[in-house]
Parts: structure tokens; C-alpha cells; sequence
């Protein structure tokens, strides 16, 4: 038996013989020729059987191998540039750990009503592998370059007493008898430890009872919320343009192989570098009109009003200065002009929306107490966060990255429902 390998690391073993654990994603059958595609997670490597150089119970053994049975496989490594990942595995030995029998998804096409309940087996696929890689390369990216430009991570509640954002999207559940809700952000426990720290991050689960089907919305989604003390709207889309570049360039550097898999035309990511464009509300409005979609100011953007947007830049753009009558309660009002506010929203490239929220929050303690009011938010349970306009309130700013949203941008897919390992789906909770 050769030393344990992971497929990625197998060109460093070329000419000896090495053991692979992992499962047959598939087998091809030419008579005493036998081509076993074996992949144990980090890779995929073809396995070659030729009868005349194993033992007779080897080849037998070899002949049995069903997909996705597991196995330990040993071999020599040969280096063959036709072959995946351009190494060869010259079979040696095998032990089958399980044979499995009628594996539900065959290489065939399989509609998404008969993948979503298999979705514990179908995140094996090579589509679905490059996707959940990325998404971990997108984590990684977003930390390391938060932690490297002085934002310490202070993570937030998921269980709280009070809402961030829309109400009509509230997950509830018992507390001890009282009212509870699962975090729609973690946004307003930062604007607190801001007064700590200066620059915070939280990253996390969020939840919303978004209850229309759509390819953007999952009920439980990953954010994560930089919040600055000191710092303007200006100033946060300076940081969100080299925040949203660096991920973007990572993902490009670290997962080209992925992107491969994937289909993805890179060159269109290639460009999301510094500086975006910016917007205001009311020129996004005027672009809608002049392409001809018919749109009121004063209302909201939908998903093909962000798609039109969005296909006029070739990175993604800014839109800022919303009106401020159907932003967030705690947006901060334009000094000279109140009907919009300090809010701005990145819409991703190629028509894939919005991707960030954000902007500068409101100051002022009396500002802040007239917005609580006039929502019909329930004063009790924002006191403490009135405390933080009562004692050394700043001027301050912070945005939300979606996660998912990031991640189907980026892989360039269409459904949000495939960025997440386990999606939670208006009506789906299984498996
Ligand atoms: O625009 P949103 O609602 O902003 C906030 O929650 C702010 N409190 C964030 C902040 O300033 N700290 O959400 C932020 C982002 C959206 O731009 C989108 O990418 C993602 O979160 N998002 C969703 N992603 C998937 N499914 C959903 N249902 C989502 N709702 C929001
Ligand atoms: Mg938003």
C-alpha cells in the first residue's frame, strides 16, 4: 500500500505508487481495458485497469465498481497530458469500502424538482463541487481582507427583540414566552460595538420570511456587515469597491479550475477593479426611462429594473441617494434635501442585481426617535440603541454583502438556490 494522497497533491508523486480514498464517479468498460474516474473531493483522477497487470480478483473486483461505490484505491502515478488534471492512476490494488447500488443521480439530464430533495447527494456533482468551492474561496477572500484593514470581527445575535428591516419579513419563534425574532441583519448591534472598536464586521446567518419564489431570495442567507465609525457614504463606497474588487480578484486567481467547470466567461470578471461607477436614484430612474421601461420616481427597484440598470456598466455600479420614504428606518436623511437619503445599493455586472445594501446612518437622537415612531417600531425595544445617539454618536456608515448573491454572480449561474449547501426555499425545508 503507497502513502495516503489527495488528488490535488498527486504531482508531486509522479512514478510512485500512492493510495487514493475517495468514490467512482464513473467507470468505462473496454473489455480488458478498464478506466475508472475516482474522485475523493479536492480532485478527479482516472484509474486505469488492464488485466494483464492485476490479479485476476483485482480485476474482478475492478469490474464490480458501480458509481459513487467507495473505494481505496492504490497505483502508480504516471503524468499523461490527455488525461484529467494530466495525471494517470496505473491501478495496483483495490479495496471496496461499499458497493452502491442505484445511486438516484446518473449522468443523465435530472430536472431541479428531482435534485432539490436529493440535494445531500447531488452537492457530489462536479457543477455543484465547483460551485460550494467558490463560495468557501468568497468567505476566505472576505475575511482576509476585512481582518487585514482593521475591522475586527464581532459577531452578532441571531435571536433578538426587535427588527432591522422590513417588518413583514420577520421569522418569529418563542422565547421563553415572549416574542422573538431571527436576525434579519446584524447591522444595528454593530452600530454598538462601532463605539468599541471603530471598525467592526459581523458574518453570518440572516433570515427572512421572503414569501415570494424567486431566483434571488433564499429564507436563510449568509451576510456579511462591515460597520465604520467616521465615516460618510463617500467614504463606504470607497471601501465597498475595494472590498467587492479583492473578492472578485481572489476568486479569478485561486478557482480557475471552478470557473472552468462552471462555464464562466472570465473576462467580464476581470474588469470588477476600482473605481465603480456612481448613480443617484434619480439618474437610475431617468436611464429606466430613456431605455423605455416605464417607472415612477418614488418607487422601488425591482429585479429587471436592477437587471437594466446594471447592463449599462461594464463593472458593477452604484446607486445611491434613494427616496427616503422606502429605505430602512435607520437610513440618514440628505442634510438638504429629506425626501432621499445617505442609502446606496451596488448592483452587481451582467444584470445580476443587487449584491450590497447600505449606507450612512442616522445621527441624530431626535431624527432617529421621529423615524421609530412614524415605522411603528416598538420604542422599549430600541432604547439601547437610542443610547447610542445619547452618548457620543458619529457620524457613521456600514453596508450588508449578500453571500449567495455574490456567489451566483461570480459563478455566474442563474439560480441563487445552488450557492448554498443546504438552501432553505419558500415552502422547502427538506432534506
Ligand atoms: O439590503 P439589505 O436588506 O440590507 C441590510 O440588511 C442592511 N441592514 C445591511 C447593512 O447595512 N449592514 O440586505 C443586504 C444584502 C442584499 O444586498 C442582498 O445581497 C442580501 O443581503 N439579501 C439576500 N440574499 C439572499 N436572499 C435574501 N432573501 C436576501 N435579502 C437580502
Ligand atoms: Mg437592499
Amino acid at each position: 500500500m503507497g502513502e495516503w494522497v489527495y488528488i490535488k497533491d498527486i504531482a508531486a508523486h509522479v512514478g510512485k505508487e500512492i493510495t487514493v480514498k475517495g468514490w467512482v464517479y464513473d467507470r468505462t468498460d473496454k473489455g480488458k481495458l478498464q478506466f475508472v474516474l475516482l474522485r475523493d473531493g479536492t480532485g478527479v483522477v482516472q484509474c486505469v485497469a488492464f488485466q494483464r497487470d492485476v490479479s485476476p480478483e483485482i480485476f474482478a473486483d475492478v469490474l464490480k465498481l458501480t458509481q459513487e461505490s467507495s473505494v481505496v484505491v492504490t497505483g502508480k502515478v504516471r503524468a499523461d497530458a490527455r488525461a484529467v488534471g494530466g495525471f494517470e492512476l496505473s491501478l495496483t490494488g483495490l479495496e471496496i469500502v461499499q458497493l452502491t447500488q442505484d445511486y438516484p443521480i446518473t449522468p443523465k439530464e435530472h430536472g431541479i424538482e428531482f435534485l432539490m430533495p436529493q440535494r445531500h447527494l447531488w452537492i457530489r456533482s462536479a457543477q455543484q463541487h465547483a460551485i460550494l468551492r467558490v463560495r468557501a474561496e468568497v468567505i476566505k477572500a472576505i475575511r482576509g481582507w476585512l481582518d487585514e484593514h482593521g475591522f475586527v470581527n464581532v459577531d452578532t445575535p441571531i435571536l433578538t427583540p426587535s427588527s432591522c428591516e422590513d417588518t413583514t419579513t420577520l421569522f418569529e419563534t418563542d422565547y421563553f414566552g415572549a416574542k422573538a425574532y431571527l436576525a434579519q441583519s446584524g447591522q444595528l448591534y454593530n452600530e454598538a460595538t462601532i463605539g468599541s472598536f471603530g471598525r467592526v464586521y459581523c458574518f453570518g446567518p440572516t433570515f427572512r420570511a421572503e414569501k415570494s419564489k424567486t431566483r434571488r431570495h433564499l429564507m436563510e442567507f449568509w451576510m456579511v456587515e462591515p460597520e465604520m465609525a467616521y465615516v460618510d457614504l463617500a467614504g463606504c463606497m470607497e471601501v465597498e469597491e475595494q472590498f467587492v474588487s479583492h473578492i472578485v480578484q481572489t476568486v479569478l486567481q485561486n478557482c480557475a479550475e471552478e470557473l472552468k467547470v462552471l462555464g464562466r466567461d472570465t473576462s467580464r470578471l476581470q474588469k470588477v477593479l476600482p473605481p465603480f461607477p456612481r448613480i443617484t436614484y434619480d439618474e437610475a430612474v431617468k436611464l429606466l426611462n430613456e431605455k423605455g421601461i416605464e417607472f415612477k420616481w418614488g418607487d422601488d427597484f425591482g429585479a429587471p429594473h436592477e437587471t437594466a440598470i446594471g447592463e449599462n456598466f461594464d463593472r458593477p455600479v452604484f446607486v445611491h441617494h434613494y427616496p427616503t420614504a422606502f429605505k430602512a428606518f435607520y437610513m440618514e436623511a440628505d442634510p438638504l434635501r429629506p425626501d432621499v437619503c445617505l442609502s446606496v445599493d451596488l448592483l452587481a455586472s451582467e444584470g445580476y442585481g443587487e449584491i450590497i445594501g447600505g449606507g450612512q446612518r442616522t445621527a441624530s437622537y431626535e431624527l432617529l426617535e421621529q423615524r421609530i415612531e412614524s415605522h411603528h417600531l416598538n420604542r422599549e425595544a430600541y432604547e439601547w440603541y437610542l443610547d447610542l445617539r445619547r452618548y457620543g454618536s458619529v457620524p457613521h456608515s456600514g453596508f450588508g454583502l449578500g453571500l449567495e448573491r455574490t456567489v451566483t454572480w461570480i459563478c455566474g449561474i442563474h439560480n441563487i438556490r445552488e450557492t448554498i449547501a443546504f438552501p432553505r426555499l419558500l415552502e422547502r425545508i427538506y432534506p
